[in-house]
């Protein structure tokens, strides 16, 4: 079988004390497998918590879902590529709400990247369609999210989600996900699929039996 990602995206969900909830729940579910990756991205102000949680778990990485386009500085109340140094493995970068929300240019998000790699937190961009792709900057890890799709219910078919890869001439270093109100029924065509490498799921990843039972699905 070859490596899948799980990104479980919980955007502004959930305090300390549902998270608590949720991973007492979720790590008396949860086996480890060689080849699938767990990464949770809560709340930034979590990490430090769900890292006491995690450590010693096997497969289990932390994200966040955002990092500040400035390095250091006096910049109040931003979150840096530096600050997350140890904390975060990975990091998403360009999802469709900042891009709407905080006016997220390619300009800032080209910024964020570059600060993601100084510090070592893996970027996992990602695109609306296919013009959103940074072909010249080698990121390992792309999320493909029709913004219709997203927290919709209106998950985006397979054969289309391929047919945007396609498009997207990607390097064989290149890890393509799929997003975009994915549940434990509809996993099952992506995950068997080996044009895709993984799932960034939102609204479902909040529920931790839901979202075991996407894990589990292959
Ligand atoms: P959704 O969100 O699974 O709730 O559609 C996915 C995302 O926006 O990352």
């Amino acid at each position: 079988m070859m490596m899948k990602y799980f990104i479980a995206n919980w955007k502004a969900n959930k305090n300390l004390k549902e998270v608590e909830e949720w991973l007492n729940l979720f790590l008396k579910l949860y086996r480890p497998v060689k080849e699938k990756v767990i990464v949770i991205c809560p709340p930034a102000f979590l990490l430090t918590y769900l890292q006491s949680r995690i450590k010693l778990i096997p497969n289990i990485k932390i994200g966040v879902q955002n990092i500040s386009h400035f390095e250091e500085g006096p910049y109040t109340g931003e979150i840096t590529a530096k600050s997350l140094t140890s904390l975060a493995d990975f990091v998403i970068i360009g999802h469709s709400e900042r891009r709407k929300y905080f006016n997220e240019t390619k300009q800032i998000i080209e910024k964020k990247i570059s600060l993601a790699y100084k510090y070592q937190i893996e970027p996992i961009l990602c695109i609306r369609n296919e013009n959103d792709w940074l072909a010249d900057k080698k990121i390992r890890y792309v999320a493909y999210e029709p913004v219709y799709a997203i927290g919709t219910g209106n998950n985006e078919p397979l054969e289309k989600v391929i047919q945007l890869k396609n498009k997207l001439n990607l390097s064989l270093t290149t890890s393509f996900l799929y997003g975009g109100s994915v549940n434990d029924t509809n996993a099952k065509q992506y995950l068997s699929s080996n044009q895709i490498a993984g799932l960034l799921i939102g609204e479902a990843s909040l529920d931790p039996r839901m979202f075991y039972r996407i894990i589990s699905t292959i």
